[in-house]
C-alpha cells in the first residue's frame, strides 16, 4: 500500500513517475516509488509485454510497451530507467528532450561522450539528472567516508573490495561494466578523489564473449591503491571492502547481519628510538568497534533524494558529473582490459 503522502499533505503535488524496465532490478525501484511519500508511480514501461502483468497487479499503475506514448503524457514529470546498460543513453536522452527529470541505473551510459550529452541536455533544460550509484546512499559507506575525512584512520595506505558470487551470469556486458561500477563509485566516494590511472585484467571463462571476472587496480593520488575483484563466477557471495590506514582499519561486510562495519584499532608504527636499520616497527592491536548504523534501505534513500532534488532544484549527490567520473574510470579500465592490463592514465581512454 502507498505510504501517507506527505507532499500532498503539505499541498505539493506528488511527482508523477514512469519506470522503464521491469526485469531484475526494476521491481525494487517500482516498490519504492509506489510507497514513498511525494511520488506517484503512474506507469511501468517494458518492451516485453509479459513483464507488465506483475506491476499492474502489485501497484495498480498503468503499464505500457510504448515509451513514446508515456513520454507524451504531461502527468509524467520524471522517468526512472532500469533497462540494460546499452539502452540507457537513448532512453535517457529521449526523456530529457521530452522535458522529464531522469534517474538512470548504473552505469550512466556505456560511453563518456554520451554521458556528457545527457549532462548538457539536463543543464540546458534545468532538469534533474541522477545516476543510481546506490551505495553512496548506504549508511555504512557514508560512515567510512566520514571516518576517513575526520582522519580517524590516519593516512590511508590502501583499500580493496570483493564483489563476487555465483550468478547472475551476463552475456551482453562484462563484469567490469555490470558489477564493478558499484565498487568504483564507493572508492571515489570514500576517498573523495579520482584515480590518476588504472590497470584491469580479466578472464572470459564461460562463453568467450565477455569477462566473467575482473581484477582492477585504481591508482589514487598520494600513493593510495585500490583493488577491486568483481565476478559472477565464484563459490560464495562476498560483498566486502577493507580500508587500511596508518592508525585504524575498517572492514565493511555488506552481507553481514551482525554489524556491517568493523573499525579495528590496529596499526603499525615506526619505532622512534631505532638506532640501526629502517625496519623497526611496533604493531598495535586495540579494540574492535562495531558502530551502530541507522540501516534505512539505501535504495529508498536514493529514490527519496531524487524526488527531493526534483522539488528543490538541488543537485543530486550522484548527479550526471558523478556518473561521468565513474564512466571515465570504466572507459580507462576497459582500455587496460583490452591491452592485457597495461596501465592507462585517466583521460587517455
Ligand atoms: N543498483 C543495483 O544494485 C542494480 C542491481 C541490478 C541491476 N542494476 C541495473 O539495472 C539495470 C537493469 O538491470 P536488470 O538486471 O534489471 O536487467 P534485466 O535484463 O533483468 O531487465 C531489464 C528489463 O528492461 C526491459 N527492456 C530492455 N530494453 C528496453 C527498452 N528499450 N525499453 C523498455 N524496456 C526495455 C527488458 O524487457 C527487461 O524486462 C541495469 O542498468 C543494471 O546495471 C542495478
Amino acid at each position: 500500500m502507498a505510504a501517507v503522502n506527505a507532499s500532498s499533505e503539505a499541498g505539493l503535488a506528488p511527482v508523477g513517475i514512469a519506470l522503464v524496465g521491469y526485469g531484475y532490478w526494476g521491481p525494487n525501484l517500482a516498490r519504492n516509488f509506489h510507497s514513498l511519500a511525494g511520488s506517484d508511480l503512474r506507469y511501468v514501461v517494458d518492451s516485453n509485454a509479459q513483464a507488465l502483468a506483475a506491476p499492474q497487479r502489485l501497484f495498480g499503475c498503468a503499464t505500457s510497451t510504448d515509451y513514446a506514448d508515456v513520454l507524451a503524457d504531461p502527468a509524467v514529470a520524471a522517468v526512472a530507467i532500469a533497462t540494460p546498460a546499452r539502452t540507457h543513453f537513448t532512453l535517457a536522452a529521449a526523456a530529457l528532450r521530452a522535458g522529464k527529470h531522469v534517474l538512470v541505473e548504473k552505469p550512466l551510459t556505456m560511453d563518456v561522450g554520451e554521458a556528457q550529452v545527457l549532462i548538457d541536455l539536463a543543464a540546458e533544460r534545468n532538469l534533474t539528472l541522477m545516476v543510481g550509484h546506490v551505495f553512496e546512499y548506504n549508511p555504512a559507506v557514508r560512515y567510512i567516508r566520514a571516518a576517513i575525512e575526520a582522519g580517524e584512520l590516519g593516512d590511508i595506505y590502501y583499500l580493496y573490495s570483493r564483489r563476487v558470487n555465483l550468478g547472475r551470469v551476463q552475456s551482453d556486458i562484462n563484469a567490469l561494466w555490470s558489477i564493478a561500477p558499484h565498487d568504483i563509485s564507493i572508492a571515489l566516494y570514500v576517498l573523495n578523489a579520482l584515480p590518476e590511472a588504472v590497470r584491469c585484467q580479466g578472464s572470459r571463462c564461460l562463453n568467450g564473449q565477455v569477462e566473467d571476472v575482473i581484477f582492477l587496480t585504481l591508482y589514487f593520488p598520494g600513493n593510495i591503491i585500490c583493488h577491486i575483484h568483481a565476478s559472477w563466477l565464484d563459490p560464495s557471495k562476498t560483498r566486502e571492502m577493507t580500508v587500511v590506514g596508518s592508525r585504524k582499519m575498517i572492514v565493511y561486510d555488506d552481507v553481514s547481519t551482525e554489524g556491517k562495519v568493523r573499525v579495528y584499532d590496529k596499526g603499525a608504527f615506526r619505532k622512534g628510538d631505532v638506532t640501526y636499520g629502517d625496519f623497526q616497527y611496533k604493531l598495535h592491536s586495540g579494540d574492535i568497534l562495531i558502530p551502530r548504523l541507522d540501516m534505512r534501505e539505501p535504495l529508498q534513500e536514493e529514490c527519496a533524494h531524487f524526488l527531493e532534488c526534483i522539488r528543490s532544484g538541488q543537485r543530486p549527490l550522484t548527479d550526471g558529473e558523478n556518473g561521468l567520473r565513474v564512466l571515465q574510470v570504466l572507459a580507462a579500465s576497459q582500455q587496460s582490459l583490452e591491452s592485457d592490463g597495461a596501465k592507462v592514465a585517466l583521460g587517455a581512454a
